[in-house]
Order: structure tokens, then C-alpha cells, then sequence
């Protein structure tokens, strides 16, 4: 029984949105119940998945939505006095409402829409499309807070899956969102600029044990592969090389899912295996104590002075996430 928080980052351009939206398609064609989480500054998994522009158009935002986001999470919790004091690295607490993957609620009803896929059916999640007024307030307004918030109240049940696809910016880093999965997925074209994004993050994954492998795409020949291999060694998990699949359904014909190349199957049954395995390695109270700490410091670096509140009293010390729940719907 196996439940995953897992992300796909990477430079821009490298097939981050490719790669989720194929991963996405290949757990729903096994069932799999799955939330996709559009969290990139451009927004395209809804278009990966199929939607037309006037679907992808209609989907909610959470950046939208934060007030009703942050009302519904912080429920009775006696630590988080207001919506305005609630930041996005606020802690759940006794009294928080938590979301499972698998569930109705008004966050779900406010944010998330159903996408069909071959298969089964998943909900899709978006952040809302970037303005550059949102780029220049990178803390309070972060659009990508709704998804930190949302990521650190989820408790999941079995064979469940979040798929995130992020941008690798320093909004995460400072905010601590990049280590809120379980599995990192670092897509890297096999070129300079694609290699240093991938060290960049394993610099900060370092520190706070981010389970982080990197995923090869538009890889064609023993060069690339070479080059790859040279460059970030064991990480290299997979490689992708170009898909025809993914190419009819840019042009709006996707064909079957199940008409996808078998390499590329292969690459995805590859990308489920190494995000299973780190299931025996989840950790919550370690995984608590990281939310706790990036709160903290994002409490004292602008948060306390920005909401005029003591935001380290929000948190709860005897609370674990995933652990003994004291908190219900
Ligand atoms: N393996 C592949 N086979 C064929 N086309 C691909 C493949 N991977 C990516 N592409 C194409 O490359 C382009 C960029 O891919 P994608 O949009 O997934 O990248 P991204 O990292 O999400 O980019 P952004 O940073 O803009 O969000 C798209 O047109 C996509 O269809
Ligand atoms: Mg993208």
C-alpha cells in the first residue's frame, strides 16, 4: 500500500508538464487515485491532459480561492486566530481540518475539477497563471502558497498520488515547499543549463533529505546519454527520448493512452517503482519538524512583522502530521 507526494521540476522547457502528464495519465490508466497539481508559472498540465483552451481556461485558481483555503484548514484550530494570520508555511495543528486524496470537500469543490483520462478519472488542482505584480511579492502573495498549505494539511491514504508540476524557482527553496514530497523528479535535457539546475537543487536537497532523481528527456543517442551519466551520475534514473505520442497530442489528436511507445511505459513503470520505494522511508515526524522549521523562519524573516502576530505560537508542539489524528473533517 503505497500513498505519494511527488514532484516534477526542472529548468523551463525541459518537459516538466510533459512528464507529469504522462505520469498522471499512466497511474490513472491503473487506477490509481490521483490529484495533479498545476504549480507551475506557466500553466500548461490542464492542456497536457487533454483539456481544450476553453476548458483550461475554466479551471478555478487557488491563489484564488486562498481565504476559503486557509478558513477551511485552520477549522478549530485555537493556535491560528484569523485567515490573515495564517501564512503559507502555517502549520497544521488539533483543530486543523486535513484533506485526503480520496474525499469531497469545499477545498475539492472550490479548486479541483475532474479530468477524464484513458482509464480513470483524476482531479486537477491550479495555481492560477503568474502576473509579474504576483512575481514581485514573492512571500504573502505567493500563488504557490495555497499549494504549500494544501501539501502540509494532506494526509493520504493507500495507493494514493499528488502530482506536482513546479517550477525549480527560489520561491520553494526559501519556503521550504521542495521538501514536501516524497519523490523529486528533476527533468534535465542533456545540456549545460539543463545539468545545473539539477545541481542547484541538490545543493538545498542536501541538507533535508529530498529523495531527488533525475529524469533525462529529449535524450536521442549514446551522447546525450553519456553526457548525462557524466553529469549526475546515480541520480540518472530514466532517460525519455522523443515521443511521437506526445506529439499527436500537441497537435490536439492524443491518440489512446495505451498507444504509447513501450519505451516510454517503461520509463513511466520505471518512475512509479523509484517513487514507491521511498515509501518505507517517509518519516512524518521528521516530516512535521521540516514544516515547523521553515515556518519558523519564514515567520520571523516576514511573517511576524507582516501580520503583526507572533507566528511561532501557531505552532502545535505534540502535533505529527500523518501520525496519531487527532484531526477530523
Ligand atoms: N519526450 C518528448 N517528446 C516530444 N516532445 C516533448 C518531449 N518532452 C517535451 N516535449 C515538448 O517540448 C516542449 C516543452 O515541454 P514542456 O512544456 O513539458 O516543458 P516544461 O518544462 O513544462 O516547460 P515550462 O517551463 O514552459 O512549463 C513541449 O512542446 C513538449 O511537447
Ligand atoms: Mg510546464
Amino acid at each position: 500500500m503505497v500513498n505519494m507526494k511527488i514532484a516534477f521540476v526542472g529548468k523551463g522547457g525541459s518537459g516538466k508538464t510533459t512528464l507529469s502528464s504522462l505520469f498522471i495519465r499512466h497511474l490513472a490508466a491503473d487506477g490509481a487515485p490521483v490529484v495533479a497539481v498545476d504549480a507551475d508559472i506557466n500553466q500548461h498540465l490542464g492542456a497536457a491532459l487533454g483539456l481544450d483552451e476553453a476548458e483550461a481556461a475554466a479551471l478555478p485558481a487557488m491563489g484564488e480561492n486562498l481565504r476559503l483555503i486557509k478558513d477551511y484548514l485552520r477549522g478549530g484550530n485555537p493556535r491560528i486566530a484569523s485567515a490573515e494570520t495564517m501564512i503559507k508555511t502555517t502549520p497544521p495543528g488539533e483543530g486543523s481540518r486535513l484533506l485526503r486524496v480520496c474525499e469531497d470537500n469545499p477545498v475539492y469543490d472550490a479548486c479541483a475539477r475532474p479530468v477524464e483520462l484513458d482509464g480513470g478519472t483524476v482531479r486537477l488542482m491550479v495555481t492560477g497563471s503568474f502576473t509579474d505584480a504576483d512575481l514581485g511579492v514573492a512571500c504573502y502573495h505567493s500563488k504557490t502558497g495555497a499549494v504549500e498549505l494544501c501539501l502540509n494539511h494532506l494526509v493520504d491514504g493507500p495507493d494514493e498520488y499528488v502530482v506536482v508540476d513546479m517550477t525549480a524557482g527560489s520561491d520553494s527553496f526559501a519556503s521550504g515547499m521542495f521538501t514536501r514530497f516524497d519523490m523529486t523528479f528533476l527533468v534535465a535535457e542533456p545540456t549545460r543549463k539543463g545539468v545545473s539546475v539539477y545541481r542547484q537543487y541538490k545543493e538545498y536537497a542536501r541538507d533535508f533529505g529530498v529523495a531527488l532523481r533525475v529524469v533525462g528527456n529529449k535524450v536521442q543517442g549514446p551522447d546525450d546519454l553519456d553526457f548525462l551519466r557524466a553529469e549526475v551520475g546515480d541520480d540518472l534514473l530514466v532517460t525519455v527520448g522523443h515521443s511521437d505520442w506526445v506529439r499527436a497530442m500537441e497537435k490536439g489528436r492524443p491518440p489512446r493512452f495505451d498507444r504509447l511507445e513501450e519505451s516510454n511505459r517503461l520509463a513511466l513503470r520505471t518512475l512509479r517503482a523509484a517513487a514507491d520505494a521511498t515509501y518505507e522511508l517517509r518519516d512524518p515526524e521528521r516530516y512535521t519538524k521540516q514544516m515547523v522549521h521553515f515556518h519558523l523562519k519564514n515567520a520571523q524573516s516576514w511573517g511576524n512583522e507582516r501580520t503583526g502576530a507572533d507566528l511561532a505560537a501557531q505552532v502545535d508542539p505534540g502535533f505529527v502530521l500523518g501520525g496519531s489524528v487527532t484531526a477530523g473533517a
